[in-house]
């Protein structure tokens, strides 16, 4: 600051002193007036099977008081903070999940993405987290187009190939839609993976699943849904 002028540099605090005073007075109203559970508005409505669980469930609280929240908010305002703070609430994680969906086992474990070798997936489709393909407020049970499984099994091919119409053959014709009519994606479903291309799951019952329909897959989970498991 020293080659800023020192009228210029008292006004720049004292209009500092107004923001942060005016900040605190609305914080302090909203805390008072709206009720913890519902101080941000919700998106759109809630995934399937989530429609009585708590915001607090998945939003947790960013770091920092409210106080340092609030200055940290009125700097990048005034310009003299280079990055806008989180406020009120973080990204949420993956751990947020699996605190009510832990598995023991995933044929698609996420962590699993985080290798160099999935860079492409990760861009593509953020295979690395759950909320990029269950993105929330959708008021849906998936948000991942069925065909994705594209993105990464392009050169699969079984030595012994138990279908009728062989991997190799579905994959050289495209046919990216009956994947996930013989496969669930994180094997948690207790049944027979199908062997016959004719026994495989219709297209449109699996779109109606990830849209939040019946399962085509039984519900016999061999890790159920808990809450709060961790
Ligand atoms: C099951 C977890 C979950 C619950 C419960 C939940 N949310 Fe979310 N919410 C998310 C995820 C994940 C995103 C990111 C959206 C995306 O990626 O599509 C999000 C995004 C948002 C956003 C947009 C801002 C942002 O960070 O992207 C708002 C606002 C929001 N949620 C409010 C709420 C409110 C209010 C409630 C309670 C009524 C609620 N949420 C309950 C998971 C949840
Ligand atoms: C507080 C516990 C809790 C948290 C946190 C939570 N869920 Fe759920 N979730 C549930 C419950 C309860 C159900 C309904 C029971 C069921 O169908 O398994 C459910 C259902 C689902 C379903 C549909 C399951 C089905 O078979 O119909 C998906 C998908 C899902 N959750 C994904 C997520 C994702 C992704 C997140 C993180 C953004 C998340 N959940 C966070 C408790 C939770
Ligand atoms: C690349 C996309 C993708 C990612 C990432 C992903 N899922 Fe899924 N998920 C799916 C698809 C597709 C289905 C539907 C097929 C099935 O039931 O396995 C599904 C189904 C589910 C279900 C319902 C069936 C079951 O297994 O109980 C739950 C719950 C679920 N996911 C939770 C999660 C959680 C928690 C994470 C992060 C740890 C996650 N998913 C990450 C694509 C994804
Ligand atoms: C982000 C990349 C990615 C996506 C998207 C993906 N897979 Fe996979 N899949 C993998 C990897 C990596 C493995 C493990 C292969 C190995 O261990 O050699 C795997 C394994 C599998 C297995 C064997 C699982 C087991 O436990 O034996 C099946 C079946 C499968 N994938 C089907 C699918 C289907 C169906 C889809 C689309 C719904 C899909 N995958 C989408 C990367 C992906
Ligand atoms: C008609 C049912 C059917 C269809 C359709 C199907 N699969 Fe399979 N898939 C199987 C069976 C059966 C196996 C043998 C292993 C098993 O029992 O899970 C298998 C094995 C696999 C494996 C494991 C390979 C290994 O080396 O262990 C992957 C990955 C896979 N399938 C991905 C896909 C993808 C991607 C598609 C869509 C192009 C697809 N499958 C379509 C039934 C099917």
């Amino acid at each position: 600051m020293q080659n800023v002028p020192h009228a210029t540099r008292e006004r720049s605090i004292k209009r500092a002193g107004y923001v942060f005073g005016i900040l605190l007075v609305l914080a302090g109203l909203a805390l008072v007036l709206i009720p913890q559970s519902s101080r941000f508005a919700a998106k759109g409505p809630a995934n399937t099977g989530h429609d009585k669980l708590a915001c607090t469930d998945c939003h947790k609280e960013a770091p920092g008081t409210l106080r340092q929240q609030l200055q940290a908010k009125a700097y990048y305002l005034l310009g003299l903070r280079e990055t806008n703070p989180t406020f009120g609430h973080e990204r949420v994680s993956n751990d947020a999940c699996t605190d009510c969906h832990a598995r023991g086992q995933d044929a698609h474990p996420t962590h699993r993405f985080l290798e160099p070798r999935f860079k492409e997936a990760r861009d593509q489709l953020g295979a690395e987290s759950c909320a990029s393909c269950h993105r929330e407020h959708k008021g849906v049970r998936v948000t991942m187009a069925p065909t994705s499984c594209a993105t990464c099994h392009q050169d699969l091919a079984l030595k012994n190939d138990p279908l009728d119409v062989s991997h190799r053959e579905l994959i050289a014709k495209a046919q990216w839609t009956t994947c996930l009519g013989c496969h669930d994606y994180h094997g948690n479903h207790k049944r027979q993976t199908q062997q016959k291309l004719e026994d495989a799951y219709a297209a449109k019952a699996i779109t109606d699943y990830l849209a939040g329909g019946p399962s085509p897959y039984g519900n016999d989970l061999k890790f159920p849904t808990q809450w709060g498991a961790r």
